[in-house]
């Protein structure tokens, strides 16, 4: 059948899983049956122009306990779509129409939406809808631009996770030269090096990923690590990018030279040991933002004679068979990984500092049938709304952060939504903790939801139910050679201590030491209250130097894919206009960084982020300095590409 657009689906080994497949009229059914029913409505008026599928209203319902929403239709009107989608799909038209323009794209997303969609929801949607090879490609002004003025510019990259890998992509579509510095052994970042049991994305494959690549298989809704890693090598090998990237240095060290407008970087081999340096034109940090673990400060945690390690060190040569395991800390990770040790050990304790609000997700944990994918890679258009259908439904996340001052006047806590939320987890843990009713004050945040990421149930209450499994909520006073103690007194002897204690998530870039115009540190720029930058990306008087996932940069919808391709427009986009205006230095004006402080933080003030009960988002200042305080619509629209004048080119 004929597929407009991206022609080859892709799969890791370059085949698609369901390419020759040829159904009949029952297989047909049933992958209709499994479809996401308003975005099979809106790819089959796309090829059709059937009238009557533009009229079906749209309601939305609640999902995960409100904190999203769905696009729904009613039972009737599925059948109708339904129907008509065996019909379309039995006897396929040879002809396909071409992807619509934004503007016939806007009355889609409109129809899509059931309602009008907000104007500066349209340019982020129509990215998301990927109907371009490269939704957000950067290209030259003017094809003149001297082919020796673009190849004698170099760029380092540091950081090989998902946004380093699209940085270089970027770069090396303009045939920007560039090396990645990595100080794995491998491509991928977090979803490399975070290969605990059980590791897992929370965020629907089909929007975490890259919408430069079509029709990804992915195995399950919900990637494992190992299924996110081979994704991120696929795109890696296909886009041909590893040959540039260096393994196993750590940058320590880069410092501005004036004279030359470059970056002479330091880095350490971290096998060797041995030092190497570069000369680069411009330095795109993507270094992540979970990048240095949390080692707990826990008296006696060197003393420890069993085996102990941070989540991010998983020691797998350690049988867990039979053994008695404790597992600090009960964030994400923490909670992720608990089923697995309760399967294996004979013993588990669970030590909860602060409980969070858990979740269940629909979809998590389950395969996506070969129905699923056959539909993307034959009905046209069907995986691009799929896609933006999960896009959209995130959107609504922002909402749940906004204070609403007169609803808290009356007693409520951040808004009537938020509280709504609050109250069908806290009914979520009732049900799920009935048998052991006595944990449930302890499992109960005080927090309102979302003033931290929602966590996802992967089995952490059901756990909890077991006889050989204990939650320790009293706090631990140390580490001794044999277990742990509480300072209720009670010591619980170990073999295994898993130490799910997250991330240093204010120390932005560490440990590389930059120094800048004028030989200023940034971490003394940084004393008063933490880590800043423009937009996420840029600081004043360090020139040509742009961050991806840095500070306030972490979105309030959408996914991290989009952003970092998002961010390395941004960044490559930049580049290219230094190049073509023959100039060697951008640096941003640092009355422009102070004005947009100065709206962050008046922005910030408006959400939740530094309420009671705050967790890796708000650092030793007391600053929220992760998250952005923008909706995706309004930062979109401020990184389309620069603006020069914010920038001192000399
Ligand atoms: C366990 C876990 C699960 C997560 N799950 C999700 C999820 O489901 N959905 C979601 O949206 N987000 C999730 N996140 C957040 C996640 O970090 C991002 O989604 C994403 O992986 C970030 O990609 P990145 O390329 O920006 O950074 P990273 O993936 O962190 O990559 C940064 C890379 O830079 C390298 N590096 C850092 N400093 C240096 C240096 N000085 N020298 C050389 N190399 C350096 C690191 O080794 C690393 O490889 C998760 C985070 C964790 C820890
Ligand atoms: N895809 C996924 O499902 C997934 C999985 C893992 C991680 N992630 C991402 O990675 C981020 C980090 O998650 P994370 O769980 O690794 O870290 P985290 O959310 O920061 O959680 C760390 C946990 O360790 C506890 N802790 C820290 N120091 C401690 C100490 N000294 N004593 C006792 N307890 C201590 C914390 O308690 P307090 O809360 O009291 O500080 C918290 O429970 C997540 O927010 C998410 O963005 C996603």
């Amino acid at each position: 059948m004929a597929i407009p657009g991206d022609p080859a689906p892709a799969t890791s080994n370059g085949t698609s899983k369901t390419h020759g497949h040829r159904p009949d009229v029952e297989y047909i059914r049933k992958a209709v049956e499994m479809a996401g029913v308003n975005a099979l409505r809106v790819a089959l008026y796309q090829v059709t122009a059937d009238p009557e599928l533009a009229t079906i209203p749209i309601t939305r319902t609640k999902i995960r306990g409100g904190v999203l929403f769905d696009s729904v239709l009613s039972k009737k009107d599925e059948e109708v779509v339904r129907r008509k989608a065996v019909e379309y799909l039995t006897n396929p038209p040879k002809r396909v129409p071409p992807p619509p323009s934004i503007d016939e794209a806007h009355k889609l997303m409109n129809l899509f939406a059931g309602s009008c969609i907000n104007d500066n929801d349209i340019a982020p949607g129509y990215e998301e809808l990927a109907f371009d090879q490269f939704p957000r490609g950067v290209s030259w002004s003017s094809p003149s631009t001297p082919p020796e003025a673009r190849s004698k510019f170099h760029v380092l990259i540091i950081g090989a996770g998902l946004s380093g890998i699209a940085t270089a992509i970027q770069l090396k579509e303009l045939g920007i030269p560039y090396t990645i510095v990595e100080r794995q052994a491998g491509i991928g970042g977090t979803w490399l090096w975070n290969d605990y049991p059980e590791a897992r994305v929370d965020t629907l494959s089909y929007l975490f990923q890259y919408k430069f690549e079509k029709r990804y298989p992915w195995v399950d809704f919900f990637a494992s690590q190992p299924q996110t890693q081979e994704y991120l090598q696929h795109v890696a090998e296909k886009h041909g990018i590893l040959p540039g990237v260096e393994f196993d240095r750590e940058v320590v060290q880069a410092r501005w030279k004036e004279s030359t407008a470059t970056w002479e970087v330091t880095t350490i081999h971290q096998k060797t040991g041995g030092q190497c340096t570069y000369t680069a034109n411009a330095i795109i940090s993507a270094a992540g933002l979970f990048s240095t673990i949390n080692k707990p400060d826990i008296a006696g945690i060197d003393d420890f004679k069993g085996h102990i390690f941070h989540t991010t060190g998983w020691d797998h040569s350690v049988p867990l068979e039979g053994k008695r395991a404790a597992v600090i800390g009960t964030g994400s990770t923490g909670t992720q990984l608990t089923p697995a040790l309760v399967r294996a050990c004979s013993h588990v304790s669970v030590y909860q500092r602060t409980p969070n609000w858990i979740a269940s997700y629909e979809g998590y944990d389950e395969p996506v049938p070969d129905h699923v994918h056959w539909l993307c890679d034959n009905l046209p258009y069907y995986w691009n709304w799929f896609c933006y259908a999960a896009y959209f439904r995130s959107l609504d996340l922002a909402a749940l952060q906004v204070r609403d001052p007169e609803y808290e006047a009356k007693g409520g806590h951040v808004n009537e939504r938020n509280d709504g939320v609050r109250e069908a987890l806290t009914a979520f843990i009732k049900q799920k903790m009935a048998a052991k009713s006595e944990l449930i004050p302890k499992l109960i945040p005080k927090h309102a939801p979302l003033v931290r990421r929602l966590v996802v149930d992967n089995g952490f209450y059901n756990c909890l139910l077991e006889d050989h499994v204990d939650l320790v909520s009293d706090s631990i006073d140390c580490i001794t050679p044999s277990g742990i103690l509480t300072k209720d007194g009670v010591q619980r002897e170990f073999d295994v201590i898993v130490l799910g204690c997250g991330f240093k998530t204010s120390k932005y870039f560490w440990p590389t030491e930059y120094i800048g115009v004028g030989g200023v540190r940034l971490e003394d720029t940084w004393a008063k209250d933490g880590a800043r930058s423009y937009l996420g990306m840029a600081i004043p008087g360090f020139p040509n130097f742009f961050s991806l996932y840095g500070p306030n940069h972490q979105p309030r919808g959408g996914s991290l894919y989009s952003w970092a391709e998002i961010w390395a427009r941004y960044a490559v986009g930049s580049i290219a206009r230094l190049i073509e205006q023959g100039a060697r230095a951008m640096d941003v004006k640092a009355e422009i960084n102070e004005e947009y402080q100065a709206r962050l933080d008046e922005a910030n003030s408006k959400l939740i982020w530094e309420s009671e009960g705050a967790g890796y988002y708000v650092n030793e200042h007391g600053r929220q300095g992760v998250n952005m305080p923008w909706t995706t619509s309004e930062y979109h629209a401020m990184v389309l590409g620069p603006n020069l004048d914010d920038y001192e080119i000399s």
